[in-house]
């Protein structure tokens, strides 16, 4: 297969040398298309040897062959590895000023790339724009991973070893001979618009053999046969999340309370998650209880009431029999069982929380999360913003991810799929603590 190999002006460019010996070792016919600053880092002579092809930076070099568009278009896949901030937004912005830039704007093929730069460069909102873009248009992402950097420092923004680029760039070229349509809607500026699903699949198994129990939807509480207090959740981004971490690799055991069969079709058709139904709160907890010790993360989504009524009735209450006025609802409340999950943790095991939550400002929906957060005990709390138009019931969803220390790690805004990939990012970012 033709393999293009981008490399950028980072100090993990001396890694892609690995990288690029890989793809030769497994017989790959690759081509390193270096950027100016990457030359800096580990020149020409060294692509050439490992590669066994000609390198260059320039569109102007090989003109008859037409270079500039030929090897995007020849390459069954790209992989970007370092991906720098600058190239990230070059390729945001569609930047065709050297040879990485128009392959990339050629190619149909599909596209890798592998983050590296300094914690607070992966964490600008322009870079995670960027990123957001890429994924909507169908690029695959592949770390950063949480270490040490170029200085003293460490964080989230070192380039994902080799070895796991070359694993994954190669399980998408196996993927090469069925290709999934390559484009996605473009998001708008500055959150992701709400592109379809298609295109923002990932073949990283970053979450591979790791157990996840997700609960999703609303529970209903029987006030009789026929009634029940319920929720407006319609565990979309519970099932989101789901989805995507199956994609991920995870092995995902879904508790669905009450959810749309339309909406958890996707889920039901997916190999990689147990679906149990649940419908009260009572059965959520008996379900959760049963599972939660064999889960390395429990993501808890579900809207759960916090009160049920005390002796739902065995029979339909009725009008005539309450001649003088309306019955009586007493009720009582609901064990929480999110603070029940977190108390009872076994060390290594992640807490998720999810807190729909009314404010008149960003600053106070951040400080309800807050106290949630350290009331509930739970390592990561998401908080979104929820009322009559927003949050329910909608494609769209911003989450606020708050780890234990009280830090807004992310916010991430875009489809319930993008949160979710978000979320199980950070979800990683917080398990290597
Ligand atoms: C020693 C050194 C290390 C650098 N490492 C990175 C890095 O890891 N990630 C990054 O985004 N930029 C890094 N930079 C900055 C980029 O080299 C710079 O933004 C450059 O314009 C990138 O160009 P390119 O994307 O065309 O290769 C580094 C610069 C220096 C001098």
């Amino acid at each position: 297969m033709f393999i293009v190999l981008g490399v950028t002006g980072g100090i993990a460019a001396y890694k892609s040398v690995m990288l690029a010996r890989a793809f030769v070792e497994a017989g790959h016919d690759v081509h390193v298309v270096p950027t100016e600053d990457a030359l800096r880092f580990v020149g020409t002579p060294t692509w050439e040897a490992i590669s066994r092809n000609p390198v260059t930076t320039s569109v102007h070099d090989d003109v008859p062959e037409v270079r500039h568009v030929a090897l995007g278009q020849r390459a069954d896949l790209v992989v970007v590895a370092p991906a720098t901030a600058n190239t990230l937004a070059r390729m945001t912005a569609g930047i065709a000023d050297d040879l990485l830039g128009t392959t990339l704007l050629a190619t149909r093929a599909p596209v890798l790339v592998a983050p590296a730069m300094h914690t607070e460069m992966w964490e600008h909102p322009a870079t995670v724009h960027n990123i957001a873009t890429l994924r909507a248009r169908g690029v695959h992402v592949i770390g950063p991973e949480v270490g040490r950097l170029t200085g003293t420092d460490s964080g989230p923004g070192r380039m994902t070893e080799p070895d796991r680029i070359a694993e994954t760039a190669l399980a998408l070229l196996d993927g090469v001979a069925t290709p999934e349509p390559h484009v996605a809607a473009e998001p708008e500026t500055p959150a992701p618009a709400p592109a379809p699903d298609a295109g923002e699949t990932r073949a990283i198994l970053d979450l591979d053999g790791m157990s996840m129990l997700v609960s999703a939807g609303g529970t209903r509480e029987p006030i009789d046969p026929v009634r029940f207090i319920g929720n407006r959740s319609s565990g979309r981004q519970g099932v989101a999340i789901a989805v995507a971490a199956a994609d991920r690799g995870a092995d995902v055991t879904l508790l669905a309370a009450n959810i749309d069969a339309a909406i958890l079709a996707d889920v039901e058709a997916h190999p990689g998650i147990a679906v149990t139904a649940v419908s009260s709160a009572d059965d959520l907890e008996r379900e959760l209880t049963a599972r939660a010790e064999s889960a390395d993360v429990i993501v808890m989504t579900a809207a759960v009431s916090d009160y049920r009524v005390d002796g739902a009735s065995d029979q339909k209450i009725r009008k005539e029999d309450h001649p003088d006025g309306a019955p009586t609802l007493q009720l009582v409340q609901n064990p929480d069982i999110l603070q029940g999950l977190a108390a009872d943790r076994w060390p290594g095991q992640t807490i998720v929380g999810f807190a729909a939550e009314t404010a008149d400002s960003t600053d106070e929906l951040l400080e309800r999360g807050r106290r949630k957060r350290e009331r509930k005990g739970v390592d990561l709390l998401a908080v979104n913003e929820v009322g009559w138009s927003a949050g329910f019931e909608q494609e769209q969803n911003t989450l606020h991810l708050i780890d234990a220390h009280d830090d807004v790690l992310r916010t991430v805004s875009g489809t319930k799929r993008q949160a979710a990939e978000g979320l199980l990012d950070t979800i990683l970012r917080v398990r290597v603590r």
